[in-house]
């Protein structure tokens, strides 16, 4: 089983080299059409995933600095699904885009099928200690899914993700989210993935 999903991110992992790598110089005749939609792809969702970042990044950040973890809390409850859904509108019909992970605090945020799949495959090759890539490429029916790994990669996440939580924030927490699986990450933990949906 584990092997299996193994390979399966190996696969993903060099498709998205291919991808990344034919970016950079013309490609020949033949696969020159499928090339441009997997280029064309790659850079819509790099910018959509930047932008959902930027937004709900930018607007903790100011919530942090003017009244700590917990007001950032209160705003990141009440307002992150409702930043994504506004990045997402702005995207056009063809490209959405959100969160998802394992160990979801809103569990609206879960990854399922494909998604739950290739975050279990990152996973495996993070237990491998595989650098992950930027992000990943996957054909699907009706287009594209773009894929940003999302690491624990600032202290400031521990607030809130990490192992030791401080008691008043952690009790808030369950409050809001009764269900929360997202706590206990260390640096540079798989937290989860920006998942852009590009239709063709
Ligand atoms: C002030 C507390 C706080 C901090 C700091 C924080 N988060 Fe979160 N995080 C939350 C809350 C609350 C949610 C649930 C938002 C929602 O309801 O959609 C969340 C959700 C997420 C999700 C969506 C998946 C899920 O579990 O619902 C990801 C991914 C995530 N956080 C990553 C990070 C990363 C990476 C950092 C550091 C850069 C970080 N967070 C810092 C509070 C925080």
């Amino acid at each position: 089983m584990r092997l299996g999903r193994s390979i399966l991110a190996c696969i993903a992992a060099s498709a998205m080299l291919f991808a990344s790598h034919h970016e950079a110089r013309a490609p020949g005749a033949k696969g020159k059409a499928a090339d441009e939609g997997a280029a064309q792809a790659v850079k819509t969702g790099k910018e959509a995933s930047r932008l959902l970042l930027k937004t709900l990044g930018g607007n903790m950040k100011k919530r942090m600095k003017a009244g700590g973890p917990a007001d950032a809390l209160s705003f990141c409850s009440m307002k992150a699904a409702e930043l994504t859904a506004e990045v997402d509108g702005r995207l056009g019909e063809k490209v959405s885009v959100k969160r998802v992970t394992l160990k979801p605090r809103n569990p609206a945020n879960m990854a399922e099928g494909d998604e739950k799949e290739i975050l279990e495959a990152l996973e495996d090759l993070k237990r491998n200690s595989v650098v992950l890539p930027k992000y990943l490429l996957q054909k699907t029916e009706s287009g594209y899914k773009y894929y940003k790994p999302l690491l624990i990669n600032k202290k400031v996440c521990l607030k809130c993700h990490g192992r030791n939580i401080a008691p008043a924030l952690q009790a808030e927490i369950k409050k809001i989210y009764p269900t929360d699986k997202a706590t206990g990450y260390r640096m540079g933990d798989l937290r989860g993935a920006v998942v852009v949906t590009i239709e063709k």
